[in-house]
């Protein structure tokens, strides 16, 4: 009776700690317990919670990538893609792609209308915009690496969908500002709408989508490549332009690559190649920048800024001309990161005056790219590592939701060149390397990385941002590297970031004005914004002391094993 009593004066303790959010930490020490961080504290806590569960980190990767498809539906997903890079601690380094690929319909000049001119809103919104999700398939993938079944991995998904979770403020109104597009871009009634605005505290109930975690949860990847999940993909195409068939999802396969790996500064950098381009570019910029004397000068002192500004500058050049899909093109990575081509890059720079773009790369208008996007760290208590990188591309992806399915589809056909020079929602400028193609992945700028010392894990790190990325992780390594910043210095001190196109140099709204008065003087046009990035670090001394950053930008949250 007193048991009963007991169970009935906890209950609404328990329903009201399923149905509220969890608060966010920002930052956890911990000594040989597993560290998870990501864009939302249920996210973070689903991945520890498999580890509590016996799971290792990649167990943790596959949780919180699901739970963040339930939890942050504006990048986590399982309509998209994405990339994870993994350090196990027998020294074994693996990368799964799973990059979206372009439908078996898709035609180099698809979003070129009559007159030859590039339809943007084609390439970024509604149903022509979606590539092949490859979420899905990368999960599986990734289980080889993992101690515990799917059906366990993906139950916190599933819990969280079905029962909901309480919006938080910005939650809601992130909602809210979405509503016209999520009218303009679907034919049914979807979740995410409703008559009364989206507050604070609201329940987010996903039945749809907990139905489809179900079904992968009892039949495997093949529950979302054939049978009933693809034809709800299949039937959505059909209600307005988008192209996808049952045999394309059918056909997905993820590509498991060989890592980009270099020394910087006596640290082995393990990070994604194509198709992404981050990796290449991290290294062109950190090996460019390492011909300087970076730590003589002071963090974002103008001195400093100029020089990996214009390592930046040189690297998206190449970008632009050379990078795209490897199994596609002729892949120039080898000499693009070697010294003596950076040395002979390098030879251009100035430290009177800025070098104009036009003069280090064949002018290709850039496309633009979205700044959405979500990353996860994690280190677990044996010391394996993984830094993963998934997206929809932009807010919300296409804006499209699959009726009957409940869940967003990229709008990832936008990172391809649509017309070779045509700048894509980020603003990059993308050449003939990254024209679409059927079954091409688009080039990206994830760029998931673990900086290794002494062959063990010691920076774990990533961020969304589309274009800025790259040069937002390039920023937070050498942040700890050369300028020697605390672990959360270095994710929240303000960044900036140059593409080569256009000639602008973003900085956050709280740089420092000294440096960006410096900068003018010497013909830099400085621009600012008001953030660029959400990293999320980990960073593990040599005692195994471990500690976990969520940037102060966002809701972003840490969890402890
Ligand atoms: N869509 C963002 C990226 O792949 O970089």
């Amino acid at each position: 009776m007193k048991k009963l009593l007991f169970i009935f004066l906890l209950l609404p303790y328990f329903l009201f700690a399923q149905f509220t959010e969890i608060s966010i930490v920002k930052e956890i020490k911990s000594n040989k317990r597993g560290l998870v961080v990501s864009a939302h504290a249920l996210a973070s806590e689903a991945g520890a919670k498999v580890m509590r569960m016996g799971g290792n980190a990649y167990d943790a990767a596959i949780a919180t990538q699901l739970a963040l498809a339930v939890v942050y539906p504006q990048a986590g997903n399982i309509g998209g893609g994405g990339f994870l890079v993994g350090v196990k601690n027998n020294g074994e380094k693996f990368t799964i792609d799973y990059r979206e690929t372009a439908p078996e319909n898709a035609s180099r000049d698809m979003y070129l209308d009559k007159k030859g001119n590039a339809n943007t809103d084609l390439s970024q919104n509604g149903r022509l915009a979606v590539g092949i999700p490859g979420s899905v398939a990368g999960f599986f993938a990734t289980l080889k690496h993992a101690k515990l079944p799917m059906e366990k991995l993906i139950q916190p998904a599933i819990d969280l969908a079905e029962k909901g979770f309480a919006l938080t403020e910005r939650e809601a109104a992130l909602l809210n500002s979405q509503t016209e597009f999520f009218n303009a871009h679907n034919k049914t009634q979807t979740i995410f709408q409703k008559k009364e605005m989206w507050k604070q505290g609201d329940l987010l109930i996903q039945k749809d989508l907990a139905d489809t975690l179900k079904r992968i949860q009892k039949g495997g990847e093949k529950a979302f490549y054939e049978g009933k999940t693809a034809a709800l993909i299949v039937a959505e195409m059909t209600r307005g332009n988008g192209i996808i068939t049952m045999n394309d999802l059918r056909h997905y396969k993820v590509a498991e690559r060989a890592p980009l790996v270099f020394d910087y500064r006596g640290n082995e950098v393990v990070s994604m190649g194509l198709p992404s381009s981050g990796g290449i570019l991290l290294a062109q910029m950190l090996k460019m920048s390492g011909f300087e004397n970076l730590s003589a000068y002071g963090h974002n002192s103008a001195e400093a800024v100029q020089i990996m500004v214009e390592a930046e500058r040189r690297a998206f050049a190449d970008r632009a001309e050379f990078m795209g899909d490897p199994d596609f093109i002729s892949d120039k990575t080898e000499r693009l990161i070697s010294d003596e081509y950076l040395k002979k890059r390098w030879k251009s720079f100035s430290k009177n005056l800025a070098t104009p773009s036009a003069d280090v790369g064949k002018i290709i208008p850039q496309p633009k790219e979205s700044t959405e996007t979500t990353h996860i760290s994690i280190i677990d208590k044996d010391g394996n590592a993984v830094a993963v990188t998934t997206t929809l591309n932009g807010l919300f992806g296409s804006k499209v939701v699959v009726s009957g399915a409940g869940f967003f589809l990229n709008n990832e056909m936008d990172d391809f060149s649509i017309k070779p020079g045509v700048p894509n929602m980020f603003g990059a400028v993308g050449g003939e390397a990254n024209s679409i193609k059927p079954g091409k992945r688009m080039l990206s700028s994830m760029t998931p990385t673990i900086v290794l010392k002494d062959g063990k894990p010691f920076i774990i790190v990533g961020t969304p941002g589309g274009t800025t990325i790259p040069t937002s992780v390039y920023q937070s390594i050498v942040n700890l590297i050369d300028f020697k910043l605390s672990p959360e210095r270095a994710v929240n001190s303000p960044k900036f970031h140059h593409q080569w196109l256009p000639e602008n140099v973003l900085v956050e709204k709280n740089f420092p004005e000294f440096t960006i008065k410096e900068l003018e003087k010497k013909n830099y046009k400085m621009e600012k914004v008001s953030q660029i990035g959400r990293t999320e670090l980990i960073i593990i001394d040599e005692k195994g002391n471990a500690t976990a950053v969520a940037d102060g930008r966002g809701e972003d949250s840490v969890a402890v094993e």
